[in-house]
Parts: C-alpha cells; structure tokens; sequence
C-alpha cells in the first residue's frame, strides 16, 4: 500500500503527516510506503521548515532529511490514499483529474478522526510556534487512526 500526504507548501503540514505515518509504519512493521508533496511548486527541494522540524524532532520524530517536491498527475496512479490537510488543497489536488477512481483517493485527514466533519489542518507557516503543537496534537492522532484502520 503506498500513502501520500499533500499541503500547500510541502515544508509544514504533509512533512509532519509523512514522518509521523513513517515512524507508526516502521514501529507496526507494516508494508505501507508513505511519502508527501505540495499543491505549489513553492519550495520544491527545500528541507521542511525549521520550526516544524524542531516541533516533530522535541516528540521523537525525525523529518530533517525530507524535501519538498510538488504533487503531479502520476500520483493518482501511483498512491492507493491521498490525505490533504485542507479544503483548498483538496480543491487543487481534484482540480487535476476527472477520472472517479483517482477522485475517490483524496480524502482530509482529519476526516479520520472524526468522519465528515471535512475539518482542516490549519497551515501554521504565518502564525507562531503554539500552532505547530496544534497542527502536530492533530496529526498525531490522524495517523495513529490511519494505522489502526490500515491492521484492521
Ligand atoms: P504547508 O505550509 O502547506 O503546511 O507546507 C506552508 C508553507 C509555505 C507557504 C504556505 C504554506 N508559503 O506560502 O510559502
């Protein structure tokens, strides 16, 4: 099974989504390949940004050696789920397939903790560091759902 975590950015949110699922993958041995993008092209080839990485790296979470690389048509064939943060990433991502198959891979991920609520990751790159901790508390238990569907 093959996951894709998408932002705006690639250096705040889907970074934090794509190390935290590694690690919960790792710790599962489970045979699930997780990776990340961004709607924009922004970034692309940037490290996360520094204060997520001090964030995810303070709770036992590595993603300093992540790079940021924009979402392309070809992970709709390549990636079994699609998790974006927000409603405008959603937006995009969909914007750039017709096809229902591919469609129906993108979901929010919050979704997962508390189904249809269509709640949002929100992007912390203009606020302080508090926002970080909230975005990281969301993720965490994101995944840690993803990972309980994905044994059951
Ligand atoms: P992300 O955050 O989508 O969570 O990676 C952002 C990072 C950079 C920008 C916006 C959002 N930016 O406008 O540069």
């Amino acid at each position: 099974m093959k996951i894709l975590m998408v932002c705006l950015g690639n250096i705040c949110r889907s970074p934090l989504a794509d190390g935290l699922l590694r690690k919960k993958v790792a710790d599962n041995k489970l045979n699930v390949l997780v990776d990340s993008a961004g709607t924009s092209a922004y970034h692309v080839g940037n490290a996360p940004d520094k204060r997520m990485i001090l964030t995810a790296n303070a709770r036992g979470v590595s993603i300093e050696n992540l790079a940021a690389r924009a979402f392309t048509k070809s992970d709709f064939k390549e990636f079994d789920l699609i998790y974006v943060m927000d409603k405008s990433n959603l937006e995009d991502v969909l914007e750039l397939t017709d096809i229902e198959n591919e469609k129906s891979k993108v979901k929010l991920i919050l979704n997962e903790v508390n189904p249809g609520s269509d709640a949002e990751v929100p992007d912390p790159y203009f606020g302080g560091q508090d926002g970080f901790a909230q975005v990281f508390e969301m993720l965490n238990e994101a995944t840690d759902r993803i990972i309980e569907k994905i044994k059951k």
